[in-house]
């Protein structure tokens, strides 16, 4: 049986912390308690977790730039730590934020610089270049004879992207490869993403928060928060651990903390089965709760809410999603 193309076991990770004004305080912060998942060749794998769950840090380690305190990894067979060198020709990386491209180099030139290190050279690395700009769009961006001090954002994620190709690794490595990019820009590597699985066969992990964008385009995700991946599986699989739920979203504006809002909501739902965002006044809640019993819970909340001088806008039943999937798994296990 062939092995799978990413194998993490049982990953650990700590960083001490400096806090305080003066950085005085030391703190120890446990990144990572123990991932372990595997990505099987040429499938897009999506490592989902809110800000601060480990998904950096596990990226860095599979990508060998980073120790784990304890536990092991293998990329194609390679072990991350003592193989590390052989890791590194079969990955292609890009990190979420860059470093390394020279400012006052060129598109093309910063990409030629990177491939000569990879020992690619002549024809064949102009012909690479080529297609990388083809393939990311980065020509019809005008990249080739920009430079990178003037790059926007979503030049500088699809330059990013071209150089972690640019050895055409079998394996991608991207952490959250569409951060802060437009919906165009995002749908051009995303389609792209899917792209390089299916018709080259390459496997792909991205990290991301973007609950929408995992479900679209990854075959199966793993489902990190704390330091733990506490789901694993595709999405149809994961989507299980709701079935018999019904989400519904509630939007409204209301003269109250959030403190508040989630001890109203856990006491109508004797659950904590819901996520709150927030901007001032305005309430963006998404609830889950048992089918058939949707009404009776709509009419209570709306209630309580207009009887304590709230102001509905909105009131929506939804379909099952990943964000139903990840409010049920950290509401149970009160996210740890
Ligand atoms: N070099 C470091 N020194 C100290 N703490 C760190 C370091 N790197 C990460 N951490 C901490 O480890 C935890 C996990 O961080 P990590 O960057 O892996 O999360 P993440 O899932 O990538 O989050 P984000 O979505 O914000 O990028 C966080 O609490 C973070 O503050
Ligand atoms: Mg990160």
């Amino acid at each position: 049986m062939p092995t799978d193309a990413i194998i993490a076991e049982d990953l650990w990770k700590s960083f001490i912390e400096a806090r305080g004004f003066f950085k005085r305080r030391k703190s120890i912060v446990e990144a990572l308690r123990g991932v372990s998942f595997r990505v099987r060749r040429r499938e897009v794998y999506g490592l989902l977790g809110p800000n601060g769950a480990g998904k950096s840090t596990t990226i860095k380690i599979l990508s060998t730039l980073l120790l784990p305190d304890k536990g092991k990894a293998f990329i194609l067979g390679h072990d991350v730590v003592k193989e590390a060198e052989k890791v590194r020709q079969v990955i292609g990386v890009s990190l979420s934020v860059e470093r390394g491209f020279f400012w006052k180099l060129t598109g093309y030139e910063n990409l030629k610089y990177f491939g000569l290190l990879h020992g690619l050279h002549g024809d064949a690395l102009e012909e690479r270049i080529n297609y990388l700009f083809k393939i990311l769009g980065l020509e019809e961006l005008g990249a080739r004879d920009k430079f990178y001090e003037d790059f926007s954002l979503g030049m500088k994620a699809r330059l990013s992207i071209a150089r972690a190709l640019l050895h055409d690794p079998p394996v991608l490595i991207l952490d959250e490869p569409t951060l802060g990019l437009d919906p165009a820009s995002s749908r051009h590597i995303r389609e792209l993403l899917v792209k390089l699985s299916r018709e080259e066969g390459k496997t792909v992990l991205i990290t991301s928060h973007n609950m929408f964008e995992v479900e679209l385009i990854c075959d199966r995700v793993g489902i990190i928060n704390k330091g733990r991946i506490i789901a694993e599986g595709s999405i149809m699989e994961l989507k299980k651990i709701v079935v018999g739920s019904v989400p519904v979203v509630f939007a409204f504006y209301l003269k109250h903390d959030k403190k508040f809002i989630d001890s109203l909501f856990s006491e109508i739902l004797g659950s904590n089965d819901f996520a709150v965002e927030s901007q001032e006044d305005y309430y963006r809640v998404r609830i889950l709760v048992n089918r058939g019993e949707e009404d009776d819970i709509i009419h209570r909340i709306l209630e309580k809410i207009r009887s304590i001088g709230g102001r509905v806008k909105e009131v929506r039943i939804e379909e099952p999603s990943l964000e139903d999937v990840f409010i049920k798994l950290t509401s149970s296990t009160g996210g740890a």
